[in-house]
């Protein structure tokens, strides 16, 4: 399973491993995704489904592995996400793994008021260490990597030289000269019993 935008991330995982993938997505509609999921001619390895992520509609226990790229910070920052929505959904001894956009350092005095105008509803920010403090407070996991990913400079760099409304708005986020980084938390899950 992903959790994506424009499935994305499910064609690369589909055509580069040959997975099935099922790829929630609660911006873009379900068909918006398949009709791009069609023009790869990956309809037959990626089903779209449009969820937000306190409400996946699947059964326990059903997924190897969860990808989750550039969307946890949306909807993950409270601790007991993990436990009781997303890893109820992975087979015991699965794989979660995220890819998220995350500060260098905590602010200590909330986000900067230069910051503000391109800050988004429910953005939250953090630190690699405050991610990993959260997830490792649940001991149904263990963390394999905690990171900042090493490919950070190409990256940003690729992503801001392309022509794109929100890479161009990035510049000015950069002029800033706010350090943010690219993160990427993998662990096995060991068990994982609700707290509802
Ligand atoms: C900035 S986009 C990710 C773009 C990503 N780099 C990509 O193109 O694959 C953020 C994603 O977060 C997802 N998202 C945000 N809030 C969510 C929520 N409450 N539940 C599920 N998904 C959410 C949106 O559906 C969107 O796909």
């Amino acid at each position: 399973m992903t959790l994506t935008e424009r499935g994305l991330t499910s064609i690369f995982l589909a055509k580069e491993y040959g997975v099935t993938v099922f790829a929630a997505d609660l911006w873009i509609s379900a068909t918006d995704n398949y009709e791009r999921i069609k023009s790869m001619g990956l309809e037959d390895k990626i089903i779209p489904i449009h969820a937000g992520a306190y409400d996946l509609p699947f059964a326990h226990e059903c997924f190897d592995v969860a990808v989750c790229a550039d969307a946890y910070h949306y909807f993950g920052v409270e601790g007991s996400y993990l436990k009781n929505y997303l890893a109820p959904l992975v087979k015991k001894g699965g794989q979660i793994a995220v890819a998220v956009l995350e500060l260098k350092k905590e602010f200590t005095h909330g986000a900067p008021a230069e910051l503000l105008p391109y800050w988004f509803e429910d953005m939250n920010y953090h630190s690699c260490d405050w991610w990993y403090n959260l997830w490792k407070t649940s001991d149904s996991f263990s963390i394999k990597e905690c990171k900042e990913l090493k490919w950070l400079e190409e990256a940003w760099k690729d992503w801001l030289s392309c022509d794109n409304d929100y890479a161009r708005r990035d510049i000015g986020v950069m002029e800033l000269r706010v350090e943010i980084t690219l993160i990427w938390f993998q662990s096995q899950l060991l068990s994982c019993e609700l707290d509802f």
